[in-house]
């Protein structure tokens, strides 16, 4: 009964998600990783597909079941969800990057377990890709390119900051998260964000569910498709 009284208002749309942390290891026991839980890119997932698109789901390791419908495309570090995106850019009319992806990784990964007093303790990092931003660049100058969606997680000026992120990484839109807020984003079923679109619309949504949240972003795009 419920799927019957969803609209289907994103039938035939093509559209990829990336969701969860990045995992960047060290060696064979240790990794870099970070607090996101996928909830909110799952519920994305989730949502869209009720809404009748077709999903792909690009997850970093995360525990939750991918929702039923979906193509889940597993992915652990940053490099492979970069590989994994780039190679479905041409099949994909709307990209919605909510994975926490990790900004940096360790310059080495031994191949071995790292012993106890064998280093100075000190840890080597690098940049990693950031993803989104090299998409934005490059719809700067294709003749058509997907709908570009972004997330923001800021403990701090969060508006400033989002628009700051939607401008530098040519974004349709950007949905930010204030992870200062105790009852919201990371790893709980909740969240508030504010939405900020390429028009200059502002939109401030209340504490929802992520699954509210996530029909609310998917409005928010089809409005400006
Ligand atoms: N993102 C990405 N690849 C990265 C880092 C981030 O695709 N290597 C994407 C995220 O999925 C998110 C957006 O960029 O949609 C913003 O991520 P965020 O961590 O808030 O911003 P950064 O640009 O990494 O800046 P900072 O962490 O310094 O705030
Ligand atoms: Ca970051």
């Amino acid at each position: 009964v419920i799927a019957a009284l969803t609209p289907q208002d994103l039938q035939g749309r093509n559209i990829l998600v990336t969701a969860g942390p990045t995992w960047e290891p060290l060696d064979p026991v240790r990794l870099l990783t970070n607090r996101s839980s996928g909830k909110m890119g799952y519920a994305l997932a989730a949502a869209a597909r009720r809404r009748g698109a077709n999903v792909t789901l690009v997850s970093g390791p995360g525990s939750i079941r991918p929702p039923a419908g979906v193509e889940l495309i597993p992915v652990v570090t940053a490099n492979e969800m970069h590989q994994a995106v780039c190679q479905r850019v041409d099949a994909t009319d709307i990209m919605i990057m909510a994975a926490a992806v990790s900004d940096y990784r360790p310059a080495r990964h031994e191949p071995h377990k790292i012993k106890k007093g064998a280093t100075d303790a000190s840890l080597a990092l690098v940049s990693n890709p950031d993803i989104l931003r090299e998409l934005g660049e490059r719809k700067k100058t294709a003749t058509c390119f997907p709908l570009l969606v972004g997330f923001a997680a800021e403990s701090e000026n969060h508006l400033e900051e989002g628009q700051r992120k939607l401008t530098s990484k040519n974004l349709d839109l950007i949905a930010i998260n204030d992870i200062g807020a105790e009852d919201a984003g990371f790893a709980v079923d909740n969240n508030r964000v504010t939405l900020l679109d390429r028009n200059g619309a502002v939109e401030e949504l209340p504490l929802l569910s992520k699954e509210e949240v996530a029909h609310r972003i998917l409005n928010n795009i089809l409005r400006l498709t």
